[in-house]
Formats: structure tokens, sequence, C-alpha cells
């Protein structure tokens, strides 16, 4: 990397080319290809045209107006941060009610546009008639400038801090900083909201699965006998009363089970799970422990499982371990049984978290 040469006549900023003065051509021997903008053609520097001083700049009168316009806008801001919270709160979302979403997301949007308008237009208008009105040209270099730009540029800082009456106009900055801290107020407030109450991760850990609840068809919710359930047969399955709950698809995302009947001789069943099986007919969660995606192609006759987002393999016979692909465990199992009319039911919910693996750390 070229060395910054600090005794290089420092850059003012300020452009002082004269009308008719031609550029210098390229040969910049003090910089090196990669550090700066070479210039290779001569051109004539148009300059700037006069300087034409703003009504602000020559009326006090005018300057105060122009600085309470700002404030007023500002303040604008405030009160349409706060007023877009307060219709958040006052005027909720009614389940089922299409006309309280309209109108909550009405005054909503009205609210928060006028947070976002007072801003934006306060900010324009205090650049364009109050801040100091002279031409500047930016001129590009090495990415560390010479001390003596340094200097220069915590110079124009301070000139910038003082044209534009930052430090001086205690009202207009104070103004300013209340409507910036105002305007993310709302989005905090419907954000936050978007959360369920309970714990997120514990909601994740529980499905609505429990004991003697009826394994049933999905999706008509016609609860299934284990005689249903011939060899190699496999079924979609949701639990009993899911149709009827108010989060439906959200319980369903966790609760979908896959039911398969295989000869029982041909089942790996570990000790402690010899009882969750009836009969050679096992059931496991629906969801891909990879990053979720339903896994739904079974191969009657490898008894493989197939995820078709990534292609991670499942093998039912053995406790749905993974054989292939980039699911880190096997699909958790619900433990299953018969009740007194052959009706398939459920023996608990699942005993691990269901789908992507990332919820198995939290344990
Ligand atoms: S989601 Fe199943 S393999 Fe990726």
């Amino acid at each position: 990397m070229a060395k910054q040469d600090d005794s290089a006549e420092p850059d003012s900023g300020v452009n002082d080319a004269k009308p008719g003065k031609d550029v210098a051509r390229s040969e910049h021997p003090e910089v090196s290809s990669g550090t700066a903008v070479v210039r290779s053609d001569s051109f004539e520097n148009p300059g700037f045209p006069p300087h034409r001083p703003r009504v602000t700049d020559v009326d006090p009168k005018k300057d105060a107006q122009a600085e309470r316009r700002v404030v007023w806008l500002f303040y604008a801001s405030i009160v349409g941060s706060v007023f877009a919270v307060a219709a958040y709160i006052a005027f909720p979302i009614t389940e089922g009610d299409m006309g309280s979403v309209r109108l909550s997301n009405l005054l909503l949007g009205l609210g928060i546009t006028l947070g976002l308008l007072g801003i934006g237009l306060g900010a324009v208008h205090w650049s364009k008639a109050l801040m100091d009105g002279h031409d500047l040209v930016e001129q590009r270099h090495g990415t560390r400038g010479s001390d003596a730009t340094r200097a220069k540029a915590v110079e124009v800082f301070a000139l910038g801090n003082k044209e534009s009456g930052f430090g001086r106009r205690a009202l207009l900055r104070n103004t300013l900083i209340g409507a910036l801290v105002a305007t993310p107020i709302p989005a905090v407030v419907l954000f936050r909201d978007l959360a369920p109450a309970a714990d997120p991760v514990k909601l994740l850990k529980h499905t609505i699965w429990d004991k003697n609840v009826r394994l049933t068809r999905d999706p008509d919710g016609s609860p299934i006998r284990a005689s249903d359930v011939t060899l190699g047969s496999v079924f979609h399955v949701i639990p009993e009363g899911l149709n009827e709950s108010h989060h439906k698809l959200e319980e369903k995302a966790k609760a979908a089970v896959l039911l398969v009947r295989m000869n029982p001789a041909e089942l790996k069943e570990s000790e402690d799970r010899k009882s969750w099986s009836y009969d050679g007919i096992v059931a496991y969660s629906k969801i891909c422990t990879h990053v979720g995606c339903p896994v739904a192609l079974y191969e009657q006759h490898t008894h493989h499982l197939l995820c078709p987002c990534h292609q991670s393999q499942f093998d039912v016979s053995d406790q749905a371990k993974v054989i292939f692909g980039p699911a880190a465990r096997p699909l958790p199992q619900l433990p299953i049984a018969v009740d007194d009319e052959g009706y398939l039911i459920a023996q608990s919910d699942f005993t691990e978290p269901v789908g992507p693996s990332f919820w198995e750390r939290e344990l």
C-alpha cells in the first residue's frame, strides 16, 4: 500500500479552480494507482455560478420563521409516532373482524407516515433554509488523510456545527433528537406484539398431542383404527380436535405425524421404546429435523423416509435414525397405543422437541 505523503499540500475541500483554468493532467507522482482517482483528461472547469443568498441569509425574521417551521415539523413527527402507538393500543384487531383490521392499519399507517414525514421534511427544510449554503467539492484520495487534512476535517466539522446551528439552536436540536427517539417506538411496540405472549422456545417444545388423544386422518380428522392400517400403508396424521383449534396452522406445523405399519419382526426398537409402537405400527413426527420441511416420501421396500428439501433420509425400521443427508438427529417418535374401541391414541406428547435440531441445543 502506498505511503501517504504528509508533506503534501493539504486539501482545502473547496473547489478553488477558476473558470477557464485547465485541470492538471494525469501526472501525479505523489500518489500510486489504487489510492487515488487520477484524472486523465484535461477539460475546462466551468466553476461555480455566482452565489445567491437565500431570504433566510439576509432577513433574520425569515430565519426565525424557518426555524419555527422546522421545530413544528419535528413536533408533528413526535405526535405521529405517539399517535401510532396510542391507536395500536386503543383500536386492537378483533379476530374475524376485517373492519377492525382496516381501522387499525389505517390509524397506524397515518401515525407512522406523519412520524417519518415530519422528520424528513424537517431535516430537508433545515438544510435548505438554515444551514450555510455554499458549494463543496469532495476530493477523492487515500483512505487515511494527512494530519493536516484530518485537522482540517475537524475544523470543517466544527464549522458545520456552527453553520447548521446544531449546537446553538437548542430547541431545534432537541426536537430533532426527540423525533428521532420517538420514531422507532411504534416499530418496537408492533414487533414485540408479533411474538407470542408465552416463552416461544417453550411453545416449540410442546405440541397438542397428549395422553389419549386420538390419531386422525389429515385433513378430514376422522379417527384411525389400528385395523385400518394395513401392512406397508402410510397415513398422514393430525391430532383429534386440531381442526377446531384456534391456531390450527401453527399447531399442525408442530404436530403433523406420519403413521406406518411394518412387519414387527423388521422393527428395531430400543428397550425403552418397545411399548411406543402397536403391532408394528409406528408414528413419527413429519417435521424434518434439519430445517423443518414435511418429510412425506416413504419408500415401502427400504422403509426409508425422504425429506424432499435437502434429501435427508430416515430409517423408519430403526427408530427413524438419519441414514443420509444434513439432518442431525432422528425424527421424534410419538408413543402410541389403542383404546377400548380399537382406535389409535397417543400415550403422551412427543418426549423431545420436534423440528429443526437447533432447539435440541436448548435442552
Ligand atoms: S429440511 Fe429436510 S433435509 Fe433439509
